[in-house]
């Protein structure tokens, strides 16, 4: 297998060059074949992966034990990081990534607070990954999507993607407009004025030529879009509840909108979902938001293998 990003932290998707990518979408499709065949697969045996979760997770925690565990590797975690790991006694992530270099292969981390994924790779000689950092970058995230984009539509280029909902919180939405801008997609950016993307992220893709219209009309984008991605209002990062619920609801894609929406068009989400998506879009043929959520397996195992081996 390559080796082109051993030994490497993965805390943002502006990081990855092309070549990196391709490694890993190559290896994940590769991890899915195996898969599917039966295969009993090795590639982590004998390692150890830390999983330190300092906000809550669902998906990103159990896809990446699920990816270690399917590969024959192992675990070590904190349940609750924040309330029960030494950081509850003022260790500093810097500290915690000395240690934990002893203690495992490679690291994930999830953090309330952008920066602090980099804050504990500087402390650690092993590979760290950033399993979301505040509202800054959920790189893993993105490759995944991306990966789910490339089997729902046989392409990443030239395609049009509309980014929906809370998009200056929304760390997914922040990597992942990173990550597509390699391909050259062309942008909507669907939020409401007080919720839209950080001009330096829009700043950053215009000058790498990307083309991005900013409207708060979600029936324009969903009538030109082929992948709409729709995301939650980030409550956690609101530091004002009245705001929050002002906010909430902003965008709703249900079956009506869906049949304004341009014919084929591929809905995405990185879940949890609140109110963004009807359940009763769940059964249309082009809701690949669960889809998506079971692609993070295969891809966070050519993830874990790929910085280790
Ligand atoms: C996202 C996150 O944590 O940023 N969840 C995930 O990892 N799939 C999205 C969100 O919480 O809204």
């Amino acid at each position: 297998m390559a080796t082109i990003l051993r030994g490497k932290d993965i805390l943002r998707a502006d990081h990855l060059t092309l070549d990196e990518i391709e490694t890993i979408m190559v290896t994940a499709v590769r991890f899915e074949n195996a898969m599917r065949a039966g295969d009993r697969l090795s590639n982590m045996a004998g390692k150890i992966l830390a999983t330190l979760f300092y906000e809550p997770s669902t998906r990103t925690r159990l896809s990446f034990e699920s990816a270690m565990l399917r590969l024959g590797g192992q675990v070590i975690s904190v349940a609750d990081a924040k309330g029960a790991s030494s950081a509850a006694k003022g260790e500093t992530l810097y500290d915690t990534g000395k240690m934990i270099e002893g203690y495992a292969d490679v690291a994930v981390v999830r953090h309330p607070i952008a920066g602090s994924a980099a804050e504990l790779a500087e402390g650690a000689a092993i590979p760290v990954i950033n399993g979301g950092d505040g509202a800054g970058q959920h790189p893993t995230q993105a490759l995944l999507d991306l990966y789910t984009i490339r089997k729902e539509k046989g392409r990443a280029e030239d395609l049009t993607v509309a980014l929906v909902g809370d998009l200056k919180n929304g760390r997914t939405v922040h990597s992942l407009s990173m990550l597509l801008a390699n391909f050259g997609t062309h942008f909507y950016f669907v939020a409401p004025t007080a919720l839209a993307m950080p001009p330096e992220i829009t700043a950053d893709l215009r000058r790498r030529g990307i083309e991005i219209v900013e409207t708060a009309d979600l029936r324009e984008a969903a009538a030109r879009s082929d992948v709409l991605y729709m995301t939650r209002i980030q409550k956690e990062r609101f530091t004002d509840p009245a705001e929050y619920e002002r906010l909430r609801g902003s965008y709703v894609l249900d079956k009506a909108l869906l049949s304004l929406a341009k014919p084929g068009i591929t809905a995405m989400h990185p879940l949890p979902r609140v109110d963004e998506i009807a359940r009763e879009v769940d059964s249309v043929e082009g809701a690949a938001y669960f889809r998506q959520a079971n692609n993070g397996v295969v891809v966070r195992m050519a993830l874990l293998t790929l910085v280790t081996e």
